[in-house]
């Protein structure tokens, strides 16, 4: 994984071939002939895509897209759609109301699952509920909740609105809840007492009180724009309750009109924000509108996902608080009137082979989850899948960074039983929807390649001119055309949309921020981020969100924060620290490690605790002030440090690579 030199060299010599199996190869979903059809007529194959849809007012042929201002895309727009409708109604009204939507699993072994027409009921219920709340079209409303039905129901009733939602992950601190309601305005919070984690309950009310009360930037405090506090009762843990601002979930729902009916709502209405790091220290805020996104999720997790809705159980192990959870938990999934299981807890809780358990429990089909599962499940050994049935499983994929080939062969020897194919999706928080990915019974697969753009998306590999490069030579990956679910902008800050990802190669092509290498064969390999961002477990973390933190403790004077290659996790958390001289006379150096790891914790969430904390006197610096993070890498990498020759100081790497061994 990552970009160490090892992996690339791993990854060239990789040989190994698979095909699909013949009965699966007769019955997929997908045909060779999509990728006739998309190149023949691009925007032609975009529209029969978005017409397997409901439209309340049919989109025209002459504004499949509008390309007229880049890199701000229009798609379908004379066209008017509800997001939620798609997703339920219209399957009820199909006569598929008694399909199973969600099985839902608590993490401690309760369960529940809701028909189409029961999830349905409750989302009308919910979307009354929120109306009464006074929210409406293009309202923002914050969700921070556990993986339970209501963060799904939550989502799609916002949706049902025409109003906005923005989830953030139950992982996150109370400052990185504030900090996101504060950037969407948000009027409403939807929350839980607490969810089930590891075993025991995680509050999260608890943390919604205290973002509520944090000063804003000005120091003020009681200015946020949160009008309401919405909670469901999950984790009956004990909470402080602040009357005529809160409100329990279960009473409000349960006096509201069970009708409701679905407005139609201009296909480029805002659906949801979804914040993601970046190379500087503040989130950005994702934005993604209806029409397009909803065409190319529900479109990918029908033809990747290989989707025969009556007779599969789709499993996604993400959260709704990530992209994936977004795509293809909630809206590619249900607007394919899929049956899915989610599940609420940690994969080891409350034994390590729960995840193998849920499978057999509900006879998965098809599996979606991440390298760095895999990569723990691997380490466990095959000993504890194999005491399960996962006979039912026929497709397996996996998303959020590269998977080894290694990881790869084991996912399908031992949880596919040797034979499943698996689809290695490439695609970002902002792309919307997979963007490369090899196709289910059509593609011969590679192991630890992502492969082919998938019909209807354009991408190459180019060198720092923009010139695409030849086979097996690295490179930077880019996506040449628009494509409907991609990012329509960051929150409140076009400019920076402009500058992160549509100025380096010109206003119309996209810069994804991954190095990636073309084979022979014309198949991508993704090599791993090539800015200051890292990938841990999947998740995205940036160095500079990491080093503020960290300079924000008094007892910090500098911080330099680098994503270090790491079995399990892909990359980790590694931090550089200088401590300040005053600190230093006080108290001793070392028992600032677990603190400052804990501080990062609580500023941030668990996700960013850096894995290693190394106090040195200098970091090291080109002449211009800037850190030379690659050189930290090799440090905290155990590689012999690069080259140092453009550092003010070169002796500067000396000093620290003895101060790490
Ligand atoms: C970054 C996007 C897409 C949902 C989860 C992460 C990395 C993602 C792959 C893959 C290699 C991958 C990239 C990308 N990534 N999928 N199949 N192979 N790398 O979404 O948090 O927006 O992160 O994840 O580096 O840029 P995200």
């Amino acid at each position: 994984m990552g970009t160490s030199p090892d992996s690339i060299d791993n990854l060239l010599h990789e040989s190994r071939r698979f095909s699909p199996p013949p009965e699966f190869v007769e019955n997929a979903v997908a045909t060779a002939e999509l990728y006739e059809r998309a190149a023949a007529d691009r925007l032609g194959f975009w529209a029969e895509q978005a017409r397997e849809l409901h439209w309340h007012t049919p989109f025209s042929d002459d504004r499949v897209l509008d390309w007229s201002n880049p890199p701000f895309a229009r798609w379908f727009d004379d066209g008017e759609i509800n997001v939620a409708y798609n997703c339920l109604d219209r399957h009820v009204e199909a006569g598929r109301g008694d399909r199973v939507a969600l099985h839902w699993e608590g993490e401690p072994g309760d369960s529940r699952s809701l028909t189409y027409a029961e999830l349905t009921a409750e989302v009308k219920k919910a979307a009354n509920l929120l109306a009464g709340l006074g929210v409406g079209q293009g309202d923002r409303v914050a969700i921070y909740l556990p993986l339970i039905p209501e963060a799904v129901i939550a989502m799609l009733a916002v949706a049902r609105l025409g109003a906005v939602h923005s989830v953030v992950f139950g992982g996150f601190s109370a400052e990185s809840l504030r900090a996101r309601i504060d950037d969407a305005d948000a009027k409403l919070v939807i929350t839980a007492d607490g969810g089930y984690r590891k075993g025991k309950v995680s509050p999260l009310k608890p943390a919604v009180d205290a973002a509520l009360a944090l000063p804003d930037a000005d120091g003020a405090t009681g200015t946020h724009t949160v009008e309401r506090v919405l909670v469901v009762k999950r984790g009956e843990n004990e909470i402080d309750w602040t009357p005529g601002r809160d409100l329990w979930w279960h009473e409000e729902i349960a006096t509201v009109d069970a009708e409701h009916i679905a407005q139609a709502f201009p296909a480029e209405s805002p659906l949801f924000i979804l914040y993601t790091s970046g190379t500087t220290g503040k989130p950005k805020g994702i934005l993604h509108t209806s029409g397009g996104y909803l065409t190319q999720a529900a479109y990918t997790h029908r033809t990747l996902f290989d989707l025969h809705p009556e007779t599969d159980v789709y499993w996604s192990t993400a959260d709704v608080g990530w992209i994936t959870g977004h795509s293809y938990v909630v809206y590619g999934p249900l607007a394919n009137g899929a049956t899915e299981v989610i599940y609420e807890g940690t994969p080891e809780s409350p034994h390590p082979g729960r995840w193998w358990e849920i499978v057999e429990k509900y006879k998965v089909t098809i599996l979606y989850a991440a390298p760095t599962a895999i990569r723990t499940f691997m380490k466990l050994g095959r000993q504890i899948p194999q005491r399960f049935d996962l006979s039912s499983l026929r497709l397996l994929g996996s998303v959020g960074e590269p998977i080894n080939p290694e990881a790869w062969v084991w996912y399908r020897d031992v949880i596919g039983d040797g034979i499943t194919p698996i689809v290695d999706t490439w695609w970002q928080t902002e792309t919307g929807a997979i963007m490369i990915s090899a196709l289910p019974g059509v593609t011969i697969l590679k192991p630890g390649s992502a492969q082919v753009p998938v019909p209807g998306i354009s991408v190459d590999v180019v060198d720092e001119q923009g010139v695409s490069v030849g086979a097996d030579q690295g490179g930077l990956l880019v996506v040449t055309e628009p494509w409907p679910s991609m990012a329509r902008g960051i929150w409140g800050d076009p400019d920076r949309f402009i500058d992160t990802y549509w100025s380096r190669f010109g206003p119309t092509v996209y810069f994804a921020g991954d190095g990636a290498r073309r084979d022979k064969d014309g198949d991508i390999w993704l090599l791993g981020r090539v800015d200051d961002v890292m990938n841990v477990s999947g998740h995205r973390l940036s160095t500079a969100e990491i080093e503020s933190s960290l300079v924000a403790n008094p007892m910090v004077a500098e911080a330099a924060v680098v994503g270090a290659s790491d079995e399990t996790t892909g990359q980790a958390v590694v931090a550089f620290v200088i401590i300040k001289q005053s600190h230093l006379e006080a108290a001793s150096a070392e028992d600032a490690i677990p603190q400052l790891r804990k501080h990062v914790a609580d500023q941030i969430g668990p996700i960013a605790r850096p894995r290693d904390i190394y106090l040195v006197t200098e970091l090291p610096k080109t002449r211009s002030g800037k850190i030379m993070r690659r050189l930290l890498r090799d440090v905290a990498e155990g590689r012999e440090v690069g080259d140092t020759t453009t550092l003010a100081d070169t002796t500067v790497m000396q000093v620290i690579a003895t101060t790490v061994r």
